[in-house]
C-alpha cells in the first residue's frame, strides 16, 4: 500500500518506519526541513528503541520525507494525519495542526482522481473525526466522504521508548472508520497482525484511546493513593500490590506508586477528558481527582524530605532523574520539574542528574548544577532524591559520600538494607 504520513513527530516517525518495515511504500510529510533532511539521511529526528535500524534499512527506498503536500498525497493511497494536539491553558486540546492537516490534504484530494483514505492517529477527544476532520476534508476538496474518499480514526497506543516494539506487537489494534470501504482499507494494512482487531465507529476509537490512558492514569494515582495510606500504618505497598496485581481482573501493571505520572499523554489526555466532560455538562469527580493525587505526590516527598532535612536553605540536594520516566530524554511534565521548583522555593542547591535528559531539563532549569554522574551529584549532598525509575540507580552505591546519607526513593530503586543510609520510600 502506498501511504503518506502526516506529522514526523514521535508518532508519525515510529508509524512511517514500522509501515515502511511491513513492505508499504510511505512518504513522510512535515513542515520542518531539518526533519524531513533527518528523515531523508536515514537518522531518527527523535531518540526512539529501534526506530534508527528501520530509518537506515528503509530510508531512501521505500521511506521518505518531504515538504510538499502536492506529492505525499498524489504518490499516497492512505494519509494518517500523526500531529501534535496540545492542550490549551483551560485543559482542552488544541486542534490547529489537526485542521492545517485536515484543510492540506483536502485541498489535493480536489483534483485527485482515485479513492483515498484519511485515518486520524492523532490523540483527539470523541467526535472530532466526524465534526471537524470530514467537515473540513469536504469543504477543501468540494467531495463526499464516505462516497469519493474514506475517513477513518486508528489510536496509537505507543509507549515512549518502546512504541516501534509497541508498534510491532500491539495488546490490540482499534480501527474507526463510518464506512465499511475505509474501514476495509485501514484494516488490509495490519493484514499480517495476529491481535484482536477491534473496528468501532470513529468516536469509539477516539474515546477508547482516551479512557485507556486515563485508566492507567487511574491505576496510578489509586495506587499512590494506596501507598500513601500503607505508609501511614508501616505497611509496604508494593507487597499489597504485589497481591493485588495477582488477580488476574486487576493486572499487575501500572500499580508501581511513587512520584506520579508524566510525559506528554497521561496529564494532557485525563485534562482534555475532563475538559470534554465539562462541556457536555458533566463533572467527572474521579478523573479530576486522579489529577489531584498525582499534583500531591511531589508535595510529599519534599514533606519526607523535610522530615529528616527541616531546613533546607542552602543544604546540597542530589537530584537524581530528569526524564518523565526512564529510556527517555523527555522531561515534558516530570515529576522532577515540581520537585526542583519546590527544592529551590526553600533555599537549596540542586545537583542534578540524568543518563539522557540533562540539556532539555537545562532550558526548565538553566541555574543549578548538572552532575555527569549519580556519584558526582551525590559527592557532599545532603540529601538524595530519586525522581525517575532509571535501571543504574537500582545499584548506587556512593551515598558514603554524602554528607549526610538522607535519601528519598520516589520510585522504590534504592534497596535500603545493607547500606549505611537513612531511607524513606515514599508511598512504602
Ligand atoms: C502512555 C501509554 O502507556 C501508551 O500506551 C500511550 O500510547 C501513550 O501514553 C500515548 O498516549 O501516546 P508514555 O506516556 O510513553 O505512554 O509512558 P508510560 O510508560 O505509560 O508512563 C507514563 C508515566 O507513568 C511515567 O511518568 C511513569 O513513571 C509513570 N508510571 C507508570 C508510574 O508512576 N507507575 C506505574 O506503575 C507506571
Amino acid at each position: 500500500m502506498r501511504i503518506s504520513i502526516i506529522g514526523t513527530g514521535y508518532v508519525g516517525t515510529v508509524t512511517g518506519a514500522c509501515f515502511a518495515h511491513l513492505g508499504n511504500e510511505v512518504i513522510c510529510v512535515d513542515v520542518d526541513p531539518k526533519r524531513v533532511e533527518s528523515i531523508n539521511r536515514g537518522v531518527p529526528p527523535i531518540y526512539e528503541e529501534g526506530l534508527d535500524e528501520l530509518l537506515k534499512a528503509h530510508a531512501g527506498k521505500n521511506l521518505r520525507a518531504t515538504l510538499d503536500y502536492d506529492y505525499a498525497v498524489s504518490n499516497s493511497d492512505v494519509s494518517f494525519i500523526c500531529v501534535p494536539t496540545p492542550t490549551d491553558e483551560n485543559g482542552k486540546i488544541d486542534l490547529r495542526f489537526v485542521r492545517e492537516a485536515s484543510r492540506s490534504i483536502g485541498e489535493r484530494l480536489k483534483d485527485k482522481g482515485s479513492y483515498h483514505v484519511v485515518v486520524v492517529k492523532s490523540t483527539v477527544v470523541p467526535q472530532t473525526t466526524q465534526q471537524v476532520v470530514t467537515p473540513i476534508l469536504e469543504e477543501a476538496s468540494g467531495k463526499k466522504a464516505g462516497l469519493d474518499f474514506g475517513v477513518g480514526m486508528n489510536p496509537e497506543f505507543l509507549r515512549e521508548g518502546k512504541a516501534v516494539h509497541d508498534f510491532m506487537h500491539p495488546d490490540r489494534i482499534v480501527i474507526g472508520g463510518d464506512d465499511p470501504k475505509a474501514l476495509g482499507i485501514i484494516k488490509g494494512l495490519y493484514a499480517g497482525y495476529t491481535c484482536p482487531i477491534l473496528e468501532v465507529d470513529t468516536k469509539t476509537a477516539e474515546m477508547i484511546k482516551y479512557v485507556s490512558n486515563a485508566f492507567l492514569a487511574t491505576k496510578i494515582s489509586f495506587s499512590n493513593e494506596v501507598g500513601n495510606i500503607c505508609k501511614r500504618l508501616g505497611i509496604d505497598t508494593y507487597k499489597v500490590m504485589e497481591g493485588v496485581g495477582l488477580d488476574a481482573r486487576i493486572s499487575p501493571y501500572f500499580l508501581n506508586s511513587g512520584l506520579g505520572f508524566g510525559g506528554s499523554c497521561f496529564p494532557k489526555d485525563v485534562k482534555a477528558l475532563i475538559g470534554k466532560a465539562s462541556e457536555i455538562d458533566y463533572e467527572p469527580i474521579l478523573l479530576k481527582t486522579v489529577l489531584k493525587v498525582n499534583d500531591g505526590q511531589p508535595h510529599m516527598l519534599i514533606s519526607l524530605l523535610k522530615k529528616h532535612v527541616p531546613d533546607l536553605k542552602d543544604k546540597r540536594i542530589a537530584v537524581l532523574g530528569l526524564a518523565f520516566k526512564n529510556d527517555t530524554d523527555d522531561i515534558r511534565e516530570s515529576r522532577a520539574i515540581p520537585v526542583i521548583g519546590s527544592l529551590l522555593a526553600e533555599g537549596a542547591k540542586v545537583a542534578a542528574y540524568d543518563p539522557m535528559a540533562t540539556d532539555n531539563m537545562k532550558k526548565v532549569y538553566p541555574n543549578i548544577k548538572y552532575a555527569k554522574t549519580a556519584d558526582e551529584a551525590l559527592e557532599g549532598a545532603d540529601a538524595c532524591i530519586i525522581a525517575t525509575e532509571w535501571a543504574e540507580f537500582k545499584k548506587l552505591d556512593s551515598f558514603k559520600s554524602m554528607r549526610k546519607p538522607v535519601v528519598i526513593d520516589g520510585r522504590r530503586m534504592v534497596d535500603p538494607r545493607g547500606k549505611d543510609i537513612i531511607y524513606e520510600g515514599l508511598c512504602w
